[in-house]
């Protein structure tokens, strides 16, 4: 956990300060997309129960690339002093959503072009030294560790998969995942106090929740689930 005590600090007048933390920011900048991302779109649909197999195999197809890139554009800033601190490979998805989308005999299914810009928008925040790339990572990783454990339960009674198609919600590599979060939250906020422009990466935090709405809701579309 963060410990607000010990990040407290004293200014010139001896008023306790707390630094801007990144994390709190991007949490708070985020709060409201949140809830439109549970409440709209293919994921709502899943969510209350209302889903079929055939949706959520599309949107495992539609999330593979968001992920692949988001896993190599990390990988390509592993050895950087900053990025590199939120560099985890235990936390990739890639493998995952293509094995459970071979359990779900998926195939030729259409990437729609909300996944194509969502896709863009990761290899720029790649661009430079990758500072952007802690929202995304942000954004997708600490929610399959949250509400992805919630969804998991879910799509289980009400799509009857098997565990061998869910692997997506699996982190193997790792034992406890609220303590792993509560680690990667402390890794995020170490990242946020060796970067200078906090303001960019929340700003693309609530960018990195938009496109997952906006995506969500195309997937909705396309698979003329009711809305
Ligand atoms: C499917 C419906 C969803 C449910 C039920 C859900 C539920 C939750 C819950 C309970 C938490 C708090 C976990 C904790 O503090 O330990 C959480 C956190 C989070 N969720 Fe979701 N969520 C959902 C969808 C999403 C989506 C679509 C995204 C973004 C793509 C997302 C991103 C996040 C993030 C980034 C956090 C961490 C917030 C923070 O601690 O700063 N969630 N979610």
């Amino acid at each position: 956990m963060l410990d607000r005590v010990d990040s407290d600090h004293i200014d010139r007048a001896g008023r306790s300060v707390r630094p801007a933390s990144l994390l709190e920011a991007m949490r708070e900048r985020t709060k409201a997309l949140h809830v439109t991302a549970e409440r709209t779109g293919i994921v709502a649909e899943l969510l209350r129960g209302r889903g079929t197999r055939e949706a959520y195999a599309l949107l495992l197809r539609n999330l593979l690339p968001v992920y692949e890139t988001l896993e190599a554009e990390l990988l390509r800033h592993a050895a950087s002093p900053v990025t590199g601190l939120i560099v985890r490979p235990e936390l990739n998805r890639s493998a995952a959503i293509a094995a459970d989308l071979a359990q779900l005999d998926a195939t030729n299914l259409p990437l729609l072009p909300e996944t194509i810009a969502y896709v863009g928008a990761i290899r720029e925040a790649g661009g430079g030294e990758g500072h952007a790339l802690l929202a995304h990572a942000y954004t997708r990783y600490l929610g399959d560790l949250s509400g992805g454990q919630i969804i998991k339960k879910i799509l289980a009674r009400s799509l009857e998969l098997r565990p061998e198609a869910l692997s997506f919600y699996d982190f193997p590599a790792i034992a406890d995942i609220p303590r792993f979060k509560d680690a990667y939250r402390v890794s995020l906020e170490r990242a946020g106090t060796r970067m200078a422009e906090h303001d960019v990466v929340i700003e693309e935090a609530a960018t990195a929740f938009q496109l997952n709405i906006t995506l969500s809701q195309a997937l909705q579309q396309a698979t003329g689930l009711a809305g």
